[in-house]
């Protein structure tokens, strides 16, 4: 699927607003990315299947529709996927969850992993890929690669903010994965970071730097 999806609901277009806003506090930053990520969630699991199962009401018998198989799985990008994954896993608190941990280099912009860890079966569940961020897609790409190295083939792309050479980088390198976001941003500035964007989201969240 080409390009990306952008979820323009007018709550997370308020709250992408604040997050871009530079006096915005850690705690705030921190609140608004898991307000959004609730959003976000909400929009991008529409198309998940249901199966209908037999229960009793306080009143009569019914057929009342659940989700159908396997839990899903939540594959967080570290750091700063963190905060998506907190929100989402509020409303799906049954979903399981994958780590990625990946770093940018900050010279060659290369995205460099130092942990993985995911659910053994991935070729049987939906995976929902998030990190607030993509810029370069070096992150994404190498973490959806090594997503399909582990067996998964039904997966999705979740941002807040991504830049146009990162949606096209990305839809060259996995065609498979539809991208939703919030936003695409205008351009990548020298050093890969999205412009006007809202700067480096794992710094803001957690206050590093
Ligand atoms: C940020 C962000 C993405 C990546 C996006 O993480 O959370 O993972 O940059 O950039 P890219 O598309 O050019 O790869 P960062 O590498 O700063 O790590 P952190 O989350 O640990 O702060
Ligand atoms: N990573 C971030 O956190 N912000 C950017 O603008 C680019 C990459």
């Amino acid at each position: 699927m080409p390009g990306a999806t952008v979820i323009d609901h007018p709550l997370v277009q308020h709250k992408m607003t604040h997050m871009r806003m530079k006096d915005t506090s850690t705690q705030g930053f921190r609140r608004l990315l898991r307000e959004i990520s609730l959003l976000l969630c909400y929009e991008v699991t529409r198309d998940l299947k249901l199966v209908d199962t037999s229960i009793e009401t306080p009143v009569s018998e019914m057929n009342a529709p659940v989700l159908a198989g396997k839990k899903l799985v939540f594959a967080s990008i570290l750091r700063a996927g963190n905060g998506l994954l907190e929100g989402m896993l509020e409303l799906i608190p049954s979903a399981r969850v994958a780590h990625i941990g990946l770093y940018r280099d900050p010279e060659t912009l290369e995205a460099i992993e130092y942990y993985f860890k995911a659910p053994a079966d991935m070729n049987e569940r939906r995976i929902i890929v998030v990190d607030p961020m993509l810029a370069t897609a070096n992150s994404a790409i190498a973490a959806v690669e090594r997503l399909k190295q582990r067996g998964a083939n039904n997966m999705c792309f979740v941002c807040l903010l991504a830049a146009p050479e990162g949606v096209q980088r990305f839809n060259e390198a996995h065609p498979d994965v539809p991208i939703y976001t919030a936003a695409v941003d205008e351009k990548l500035n020298e050093k890969g970071y999205i412009v006007p964007g809202l700067g480096d989201a794992g710094d803001r969240m957690y206050g590093t730097k």
